[in-house]
Formats: structure tokens, sequence, C-alpha cells
């Protein structure tokens, strides 16, 4: 970082400048006061409304943080892209792609459907999710029982942030795993369908489906992996080559088509750039080949997006020519 200070290479030379920007949308978005922190557990509904907090870290490790950035939030569906990265990345696209999609859902994300070759449509959904779950605990070192596959899993979450601090809400997970009828829902409905791989245990899959959820980060770690998204797999506090960029290439994809639950669409149109929500109000947000940003804002739209998030990704691009387009 420092001999490219001096040698004026910053991927964004007037840093101080594009974090002033940073700055105002920041307090521009704190003003708003739409949305419904998640109900459906305790641990969640008890989130304060008004924490507000925006991380950014460019490819070249260039880092700027403003508001609640170091208290620490569930994943939750943001751990979606993370477990579709790893499940590509060692068993590759041909075979994920067997047993799931890659198709938006036009449906809510824990709906009971499949598409037309009964598979879940995509990997950002519940399903899709659940799904890979069981790719990562069958067919990826399969010896490993579930408590090996929760610390093979938490390690390359970890590697993805540069070994920062990443938890485990040991509440949120037990009460996601009582608060969870759709999901059993969907797994049954998925076994019916013979959606998983052989010798699946399902139960044990729901378990580890809901761990992933009930990990933990704040969002200057969340930034972090977003940044390792947006610089092809290299994580640019480490340098270590976490993901191959033709897995990185493919989540990519698919947060931009299917990241945003039902509002993808509108999000792919409007901002234009990849993205994956989760229902703690966080937002992972990847601008490939310059910077990774993470937002976190309890309140969700009826779309189960974070309605500062939103906000800030529009005044993001309306000020910054980010749109892919
Ligand atoms: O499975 C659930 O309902 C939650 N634990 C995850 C929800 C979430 O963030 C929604 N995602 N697509």
């Amino acid at each position: 970082l420092i001999s490219r200070a001096f040698r004026h290479q910053f991927i964004i030379p007037d840093w101080s400048g594009f974090t002033k920007h940073i700055e105002d949308f920041y307090w521009k978005c704190k003003t708003n006061t739409e949305g419904k922190v998640a109900s459906y557990i305790p641990q969640l509904a008890r989130m304060n409304p008004e924490y507000w907090g925006v991380s950014v870290c460019t490819i070249d490790g260039q880092r700027f943080s403003i508001g609640d950035t170091s208290i620490p939030f569930t994943l939750q569906s943001c751990s979606k892209p993370l477990t579709y990265a790893i499940a590509l990345d060692r068993l590759g696209p041909e075979v994920v792609h067997q047993y799931v999609g890659q198709e938006p859902s036009g449906r809510n994300f824990n709906e009971l459907v499949l598409d037309y070759g009964k598979k879940p449509h995509n990997p950002m959904i519940n399903a899709g999710a659940i799904l890979i779950c069981s790719l990562l605990k069958t067919l990826i070192k399969p010896e490993m029982g579930l408590a090996e596959k929760f610390d093979f899993t938490m390690n390359c979450f970890k590697r993805l942030a540069g070994g920062e601090n990443l938890g485990f809400n040991n509440a949120v997970f037990l009460s996601e795993r009582e608060a969870a009828d759709r999901n059993y829902a969907l797994g049954f409905y998925m076994r019916e369908h013979k959606c998983y791989p052989e010798k699946t245990n399902l139960q044990e899959v729901m378990d580890f489906y809901f761990q992933c959820c009930a990990m933990e980060a704040n969002c200057e770690t969340m930034a972090v992996m977003a940044a390792t998204l947006a610089n092809g797999g290299i994580c640019p506090v480490t340098e270590e080559k976490v993901l191959k960029p033709d897995s990185v290439r493919d989540v990519l994809s698919l947060m931009h088509s299917c990241g945003m639950y039902d509002y993808s669409g509108q999000f792919a149109f409007k901002v234009g750039i990849p993205a994956k929500s989760g229902v703690s109000g966080s937002l992972l947000v990847v601008i490939p080949n310059v910077m990774g940003i993470c937002t976190w804002s309890p309140p969700l739209d009826p779309l189960g997006n974070s309605c500062r998030g939103v906000q800030f990704c529009e005044e993001l691009v309306h000020e910054f020519n980010f749109h892919r387009y």
C-alpha cells in the first residue's frame, strides 16, 4: 500500500474526495426511517433500527468506514454467495449446476417452488442455498462430520475476509432452527424431488444451513469479503488467492441477477452492480475491479432489502458511474 502511495498508483487516487462523497451519502440515508426490522426471531426483532454503517475496501486495500461498522450482525442470506463460491471453486460449475439453476425465481426468497427441471432456481434463494449446503456437506470432503465441516466453512469465510473478525451467534442459530417450518418444508420438498446428491443427510444439511446464516461479522469485515470478490478472488488485505476467477465471475453473475430477492431485476436496472442482501439488514456490494462495500441497517422494505442500503447504492451510482452498462 505504501509503495503504491509513493507511486500514486491507488485504484482511487483522490481517496479523501471519494470518501467525502461516501460520508455525504451516509448522512443522507441516515434520515431515511422507512422499513421494519425483521421480526421472525427475537434476536433480530431486538435490533436497534438506528444502526447504520458503511464500510468500503478497494481492491488495493484502501479502507474507509463510517457509522456502526464494528458491531457484529449475522450473515443470514449474505452467506449464500459465499457458500455458492466455495461449492463452485471446489466442485466446478458443471457439477454445481447439475443441482441448481441460474434463473431468478420471480418469487419470494423462501417460496415453495422449483424450476421446470425440478431444481431450485438459483443459489441465492433459500431452496438453492440449502441445496448448496448439501453439496458442501456431501460432495466436498465427505469424510468430515458436521463439526469439521462447520470449521472448514468458517475458515473459508475467514480467508475471504482476510482473517478478520468472524464469529457465530448460537442464539440466532437455535432460533432459526425453531422458526424454520418453511425451510424444513423446502428441504423435504427437494428430497421428494430427489434434488440432493446421494447419501445426503437432510437434518445435517438443514443444521449446516442455519449455521451458515448464523455466522457473524461486522461491516468492516464484510467489506473485505466483497473486495475479495471485486478482486477476482484474491483478498486485497492478505493477497491470498482464495477463489478462482471463474468461480467469482459465476458468483457475481448470479448476485447481479438474483441477489436482491424479488427486487433483483429493478436493482440490476437502476443500480447495475452485483449485490446480496440479508435479513439482518446487511448488503454486500461488489464493484468489480474497483472495491467491495458493505452496508448495514436493520429496517427492511416489504421485499426484504435494507431500506438505507438500497438508497445508498442508488446515491452511489447516481454520483459515480459504477453501473455496468
Ligand atoms: O432462511 C432464512 O429464513 C434466514 N435465516 C435467511 C433469510 C435471509 O436472509 C433471506 N434470504 N434470502
